[in-house]
């Protein structure tokens, strides 16, 4: 753009809001897993005057718009945390207001099916699905298989997720391997531990984003996580912006990571 055609342009072009255009080559190294905490929904509704669930819809559109923009960067790996499983000790009208948002996802995921296979989109639920509205588990599990062979973006959305009782599990699984003797103590090794993880197959968390001030990990990826940089913004979730994301990487991009060595 030249600069007579920006000092030519209309009013309302100029502060037309403009999509930030993903450009990997802004960074010299890109995580190949980042891992999301989507949290603040409920403080920004509340700095606005507006009830918990609105702050959940603008967080239902943060997420989309990220998750566009990562899958666009060419992250290959991303996981949002959605729900946890203690967030059912939330007040049932904010819980339903969460799960009806997560049923207008699904639907959409659904009639937007071509342009997701065209960009290669594959997505799988992490958690228990078994204290979720069997409606949203069919779906769930409908959007899982009708994108199963998709391999250039892996997005992973957690819903009903606890990293303690995803270990608990695997853990059960491998110790009823041991029962039933196909399996003895001794050969449980962490790749078999990991097979029976929901991450199964995908690699460990590089990077963890979590917006709204906290700096815990709240039963999020505890096994994956092993390694991974954490990255803290006061920014509240529905603020957050491909901007930020660019600032998360830009900090990622400078870490020295040593895995324990020098
Ligand atoms: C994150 O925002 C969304 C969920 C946990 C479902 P919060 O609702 O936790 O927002 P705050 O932390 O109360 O501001
Ligand atoms: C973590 O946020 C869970 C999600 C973002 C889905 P919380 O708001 O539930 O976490 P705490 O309670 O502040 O640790
Ligand atoms: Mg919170």
């Amino acid at each position: 753009m030249t600069v007579e055609s920006i000092l030519s342009a209309s009013d309302a072009e100029k502060t037309a809001p403009s999509k930030p255009v993903p450009d990997p080559s802004r960074f010299s190294v890109l995580p190949r897993h980042v891992a999301v905490i989507m949290d603040g929904n409920g403080r920004w509704a509340k700095q606005r005057g507006l009830s918990r669930s609105e702050g959940h819809i603008e967080g239902a559109k943060t997420f989309r718009r990220i998750g566009e923009y990562a899958g666009d960067l060419g992250i290959r790996h991303l996981t949002f945390y959605a729900f946890s499983t203690e967030n059912w000790a939330r007040p049932e009208q904010e819980v339903k207001g969460i799960m009806k948002l997560f049923g207008a996802y699904l639907d959409e995921a659904l009639e937007r099916l071509d342009e997701n296979l065209e960009k290669g989109i594959r997505l799988r639920f992490f958690g228990d699905k078994s204290r979720i509205d069997p409606e949203l588990v069919a779906l769930m599990n409908k959007v899982e298989d009708l994108t199963k062979d998709m391999t250039k973006v892996n997005l992973n959305i957690a819903v009903n997720y606890g990293a303690q009782q995803e270990i608990l599990h695997a853990a059960q699984l491998l110790a009823a391997q041991c029962t039933e003797g196909s399996l003895k103590p001794e050969e449980i090794t962490a790749e078999k531990l990991e097979a029976n993880l929901y991450t199964a197959g995908q690699p460990p968390v590089d990077l963890l984003i979590r917006p709204s001030g906290e700096q815990r990990i709240s039963n999020f990826l505890l096994w994956q996580c092993a390694y991974a940089e954490f990255w803290y913004s006061d920014v509240l979730w529905p603020d957050f912006t491909e901007r930020d994301f660019d600032m998360a990487l830009s900090d990622f991009e400078k870490r020295s990571r040593r895995f324990g060595g020098v």
